[in-house]
């Protein structure tokens, strides 16, 4: 079983294991970062970002939320985008959600009593059930929860697309390309399910006129 005392032992020991591979390893990462990834998951334990694309650390910025949501008054996750966007500079931001998605799922359910904040973060994801609505009520009810699941991620690639920290960079820097990535937790294979970039046309009401 695993315990806090056999995580730090197991801390000792990836610690050891990469300096004995590469003895510059933690002595250069720890001058700086230049990640060219913004990863924006899902907090799932069974979706580890670094891990699901054998990423190294130094490699990916990561914010993970219950069902990788990009909320657009969430000062968590607009902070990480703009640090990820502005300073960091990365090239591409991926939202990656997964099929068996947890959050999506209570979201389809009524509000229970005992997730009183849970149930505010889900309310966006409800939001997102009601403009598809039409398309999620006419298809077999078995598929309904993976196309809820993948119109989440595509949703979250254009709250994206909307926000001025994208905008702008795609105006001035033509970076950073949006990706949104379905990670099926059977197979444990990603598939993309939405490109964006600077040459995408944002609605008149979402664009940020700078
Ligand atoms: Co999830």
């Amino acid at each position: 079983m695993l315990t806090p005392e056999k995580l730090l032992l197991e801390n000792k020991a990836w610690s050891e294991e990469v300096s004995r591979k590469d003895p510059g390893f933690f002595k250069l990462l720890a001058q700086e970062q230049k990640p060219e990834f913004l990863w924006i998951g899902c907090a799932d334990s069974r979706v580890p970002a670094e891990t699901v694309v054998n990423a190294q650390p130094g490699e990916i910025f990561v914010h993970r939320n219950i069902a990788n949501q990009v909320i657009t008054t969430d000062f968590n996750c607009l902070s990480v985008l703009q640090y990820a966007v502005e300073v960091l500079k990365v090239k591409h931001i991926i939202v990656c959600g997964h099929y068996g998605c947890g959050g999506v799922k209570a979201a389809l359910q009524p509000q229970k009593s005992n997730l009183v904040i849970a149930n505010k973060w889900l309310m966006h994801i409800k939001d997102v059930y009601r403009l598809h609505q039409d398309e999620l009520e006419a298809i077999d009810p078995a598929k309904k929860i993976d196309r809820m699941i993948e119109l989440n991620i595509i949703e979250q690639v254009y709250r994206l697309a909307h926000t001025s920290i994208v905008q702008w960079a795609w105006k001035h820097e033509h970076q950073p390309t949006l990706h949104g990535w379905v990670y099926g937790l059977n197979d444990g294979l990603i598939d993309e399910l939405i490109k964006l970039d600077y040459n995408t046309q944002i609605h008149p009401i979402y664009q940020y006129a700078d």
